[in-house]
C-alpha cells in the first residue's frame, strides 16, 4: 500500500497525470527513512532535512510535522516486514508545461514503504571496492531533489566496474558519495567534510559523528584533500540504507591491508547498539559507554 494525495491505494492503482512537475521537470525533494522493527529511525531529523529540502526549492510544507508523524505510523503499519525503509516523495504539483512556478497549485505527495535489505554481513567482513569521479553536480547538493539524473549517472559507473560506489572529487577535494557520506581514517584520526551546498547533510553521517563524540573516538570534520583520500588508511561510506560500510579498494589499488580495518569494526558495532538502544524506546540514547 502507498499513499498519493489523502488517499491509501495498492501501488499497481497508483497513477500520477503526465503533467507533474515531478515528471516534466523534476521539480520535488524527496527523504529517504530507515525503519527498524517498526519505529522509523531519527525521524524528526528526516522530517527537518526535508523542510530544508523544501525551503531550498521554495515549496511550502503541505504538511505538520505531526501529519506527517501520523501518515508515516500509518504506511508503516499497512506494510509487511518489521525493517522497512519509507520513500517519502513531494512535487510542485500538477500543471502546464511552463519553467516559472505555477499558481494555485497543491503539490503531489507520495509515499511508499520497501523492504529494508541492510548490506549483508558477507559484505561487511571483506569490504566493497569503490571508484572515484569528478563531482559535476549543481551547487545545491544539500538540497535532496528528486532531479538525480547526475547522481544516477556517477552511480552507474561505479556498477560499471563492479565497484559499491563512486566517490566524488570536487576540485581536488571529497565531497561525498553518489548516494552516500564518506569518511575516511588518517593517522587513526576519523575524518569526514564539514556540511556544505556541495553535499547531503546524511542523517547517518550525523549519527556516525555523535558516536564518534560520544565514544571519545578521535574525530575532525575538516576538508579532505583527494591526496588524503587515495593515502587513507580506512575508508567509510554511510547512509540510511548502507548504513556504515567499509571501502576496501579505491580504482583497483587496495586501501590500508585490504580489509575492513578497527575504526569501521569500532562504528559499525557502536551503529548497530545504537540501533539497537533507540529501538527499545529512548530516541535520545546516544552515549554507549
Ligand atoms: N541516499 N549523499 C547522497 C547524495 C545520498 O543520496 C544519500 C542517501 C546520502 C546519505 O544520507 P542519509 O544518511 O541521510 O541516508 C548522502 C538515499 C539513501 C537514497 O537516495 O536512496
Amino acid at each position: 500500500m502507498i499513499y498519493l494525495n489523502g488517499k491509501f491505494v495498492p501501488i499497481e492503482q497508483a497513477y500520477v497525470p503526465v503533467l507533474d512537475r515531478g515528471f516534466i521537470f523534476g521539480d520535488g525533494v524527496y527523504e529517504v527513512i530507515p525503519v527498524y522493527s517498526r519505529k522509523p529511525f531519527r525521524l524528526a531529523e528526516h522530517l527537518h532535512r526535508l523542510q530544508h529540502s523544501l525551503n531550498g526549492i521554495r515549496l511550502k510544507n503541505p504538511y505538520t510535522d505531526e501529519q506527517w508523524h501520523t501518515l508515516v505510523e500509518q504506511i508503516i503499519a499497512c506494510n509487511e516486514g518489521d525493517d522497512q525503509y519509507l520513500y517519502l516523495h513531494i512535487t510542485r504539483g500538477v500543471a502546464k508545461r511552463d519553467h516559472a512556478f505555477p499558481a494555485g497549485i497543491s503539490s503531489t505527495v507520495f509515499i511508499m514503504s520497501n523492504p529494508l535489505l541492510t548490506p549483508p554481513q558477507e559484505l561487511l567482513l571483506t569490504g566493497v571496492p569503490a571508484i572515484t569521479a569528478q563531482d559535476n553536480r549543481w551547487g545545491r547538493c544539500d538540497i535532496k531533489a528528486i532531479s538525480l539524473l547526475p547522481n544516477v549517472l556517477l552511480r552507474q559507473l561505479a556498477v560499471d566496474s563492479g565497484a559499491m560506489e563512486t566517490i566524488l572529487l570536487r576540485d581536488g577535494f571529497l565531497t561525498e558519495g553518489a548516494a552516500s557520506n564518506i569518511f575516511i581514517v588518517k593517522n587513526n584520526v576519523l575524518l569526514t567534510p564539514p556540511k556544505s551546498h556541495l553535499m547531503l547533510p546524511g542523517i547517518t553521517y550525523d549519527v556516525v559523528l555523535e558516536l564518534a563524540q560520544t565514544n571519545a573516538i578521535p574525530h575532525e570534520v575538516r576538508v579532505v584533500s583527494e591526496e588524503e583520500l587515495r593515502t587513507a588508511e580506512e575508508v567509510l561510506l554511510t547512509s540510511s540504507t548502507k548504513e556504515v560500510m567499509p571501502i576496501v579498494s579505491l580504482d583497483g589499488k587496495t586501501i590500508g591491508d585490504g580489509k575492513p580495518g578497527a575504526m569501521f569494526k569500532q562504528l559499525n558495532q557502536l551503529y548497530q547498539q545504537y540501533k539497537a538502544a533507540t529501538m527499545r524506546g529512548g530516541d535520545a540514547v546516544v552515549s554507549l559507554k
